[in-house]
């Protein structure tokens, strides 16, 4: 099926676009009220997740509010961790956590990767409802987490400030912690792949919490599992090439190493510069980023500011999606994210022509 806008997919081929192609990461989520009133009606999050038909509302909710290039699927990393059966639960202010955290290698060892088809066919129900109602508007982003960022969140058994559990293994036993990266990139690409086959026509890999790691360890324990994923992931489905995106927050000394995986586009927090990121590594992948989110917090006029300087810093051509350089914060007033894509729309064609 053709697509109206595939802005988003030119620039991650660095094939010429009119403008920079733009979407935001958790771009569905707390901050907008029609995703609270969603999110009221279908009881939990995980229940909302669960839901194609809700699922799919709240992912059209933001792609419908703003002029945005590419839709994302409304769902989370910790779909693969509960499907192994850990048992996710939210905290209210506290965030996501696991009843059966996997402390050592023992609890590994009992652990598999899931069958993403069967065990988490609501998320490829999701994505095939997105994409029937996208009806070719803009392409839809499949996700996961990497295997180090689900990990983390596996041992600790919930979020934390200094992984001493999941990095006490790193240091202590790593040969079980590389047993369960081994589970995980085995249970990701399974789980992209399902999303791939079900439509999803690009995908991104958060490694939130590779920067927590020594550059060694960053090699050895995220890295190598993402270069895994990499390669057993379906690369063209349905006539089209479908792009993986793999942003590692903090990553920005390791730039070298991430587009040497072969990935299609990399992600960059607000810390890198573009034009830096574009001389080191532009002539081999695209680069995504990099707004801080809490620009989002300035007056129109900065926020304007901010997106001509992320402009000229990446320069003339193709090759940039413009994003934040990590989640939405659920502060963020609606409005001041219109500014921020109407700056976006009127500052960037001149980079185009
Ligand atoms: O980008 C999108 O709009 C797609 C949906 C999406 C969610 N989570 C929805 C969500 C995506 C891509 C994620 C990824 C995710 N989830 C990451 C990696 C990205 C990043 O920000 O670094 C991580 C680390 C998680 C784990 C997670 N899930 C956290 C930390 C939270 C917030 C918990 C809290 O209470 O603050 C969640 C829950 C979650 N995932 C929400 C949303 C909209 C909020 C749930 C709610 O409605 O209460």
């Amino acid at each position: 099926m053709a697509l109206h806008n595939d802005r988003f997919l030119r620039a991650l081929a660095r094939q010429p676009v009119d403008r920079t192609p733009v979407w935001m990461m958790r771009q569905a989520g707390r901050y907008l009220p029609e995703y609270r009133a969603t999110r009221e009606r279908a009881g939990s999050f995980m229940d909302l997740c669960r839901n194609a038909e809700l699922a799919c509302e709240v992912t059209l909710q933001p792609v419908d509010r703003f002029d945005l290039d590419a839709a994302i699927l409304f769902s989370d990393i910790l779909t693969i961790p509960d499907a192994m059966g850990l048992g996710l639960y939210f905290v209210p202010g506290e965030g996501p956590m696991f009843r059966s955290p996997v402390r050592d290698g023992a609890a590994i060892d009992r652990l598999s990767a899931p069958d993403a088809e069967r065990d988490l066919d609501y998320v490829m129900n999701a994505v095939s409802t997105v994409r029937r109602e996208l009806n070719g508007r803009m392409p839809l982003i499949g996700f996961s987490g990497s295997p180090w960022t689900l990990a983390t969140y596996m041992v600790e058994g919930g979020p934390s400030k200094d992984f001493r559990h999941v990095k006490g293994l790193l240091y202590s036993d790593p040969a079980a912690l590389h047993r369960l990266l081994a589970i995980l990139a085995e249970a990701v690409t399974d789980y992209l792949n399902a999303q791939i086959r079900a439509g999803a026509q690009a995908v991104q890999i958060f490694d939130t919490w590779g920067g927590a790691l020594t550059t060694p360890a960053y090699r050895d324990f995220s890295l190598a599992y993402m270069q895994r994923i990499v390669d057993g992931l379906i690369r063209e489905h349905d006539g089209r090439r479908v792009p993986v995106i793999l942003f590692t927050k903090n990553g920005g000394q390791w730039l070298e190493q991430i587009a040497a995986t072969g990935c299609d586009g990399v992600g960059l927090d607000w810390t890198t510069e573009l034009a830096d990121a574009r001389a080191r590594i532009g002539g081999q992948a695209a680069l995504q980023g990099n707004l801080d989110p809490s620009a989002l917090f300035g007056a129109p006029a900065t926020i304007r500011a901010e997106v001509a300087r992320i402009l000229e810093s990446f320069g003339a051509g193709s090759g940039h999606v413009f994003n934040l350089g990590h989640g939405i914060s659920q502060f963020t007033p609606p409005e001041n994210v219109t500014a921020f894509i109407a700056a976006l729309h009127e500052l960037s064609p001149q980079w185009h022509e």
